[in-house]
């Protein structure tokens, strides 16, 4: 994806799909002189910038297109962009970056009822290659159980033979690890629909609280619920 950083672009397209206003809003700004070029008022909404020529009302602009969010999803959100279906993650983003385009998705999903680290971008291609199946990055979640485990289930779960209700495959290999009788971490490389809660339920047990801590070498750190970080799209 060609990124608006290492190209001109027309001002009032830049502006645009950063979320700052419409193509057509940029005449007000202009206006209200809001925007400067190399620090020089700007007064054409079709001058050919750089992004990191631009400020607006004295700032630097938000970040440029290839943006990698690590988020503390908290319980109750929901990863979707239809807003029929409750209060979204994004909704803890700033407004301005819910309205850029290419928008910010998640990258894969935790459920409503899951909290943890969730990965979010407007890279497309980023979201693609780490959401296609092909791709094996380990993810590691901590479960409260309904009930004491089986012996056996750590067994099961490494074994790659798990079959889980209504798939063609069988899971790959999961290291599960034992803090308690209830509380186990488990470490996936997939991220099939509901995949932790379900491979539980296929061993007869059930899943009361889940929360991811890591998704390969990211972890949340001292990020609180709700509150998210941009991280260096290299390090994923
Ligand atoms: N597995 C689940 O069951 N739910 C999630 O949110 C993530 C993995």
């Amino acid at each position: 994806m060609m990124s608006i950083k290492s190209s001109k672009t027309r001002l009032d397209k830049l502006l645009s799909s950063l979320g700052y206003c419409s193509r057509s809003e940029i005449k007000i700004l202009l206006r209200e002189k809001r925007i400067l070029i190399n620090d020089v008022i700007a007064t054409k909404n079709d001058a050919k910038v750089f992004h990191e020529e631009v400020t607006f009302d004295n700032e630097p602009l938000d970040p440029p297109l290839g943006m990698v969010i690590v988020m503390h999803k908290p319980l109750g959100l929901i990863c979707s962009h239809d807003e029929g279906e409750g209060k979204l993650v994004y909704s803890l983003l700033p407004s301005r970056w819910q309205r850029r385009d290419p928008k910010i998705s998640t990258i894969g999903r935790l459920d409503k009822e899951t909290s943890g680290l969730l990965l979010l971008t407007d890279d497309g291609q980023l979201l693609h290659r780490l959401t296609s199946p092909r791709h094996h990055v380990a993810k590691i979640y901590e479960a409260t159980l309904e009930r004491p485990l089986n012996a056996n289930v750590g067994e099961i779960f490494a074994s790659g033979t798990l079959m889980l209700n209504g798939e063609k495959t069988a899971c790959l290999p999961a290291k599960l690890t034992i803090v308690d009788d209830i509380h186990v971490t488990l470490e996936i490389t997939e991220g099939r629909y509901h995949q932790v809660r379900r491979m539980f339920a296929a061993v007869g047990n059930h899943v009361v609280s889940l929360h991811r801590c890591s998704f390969g070498n990211l972890t949340l750190g001292d990020l609180e619920v709700g509150e998210f970080r941009l991280i260096d799209p290299k390090s994923l």
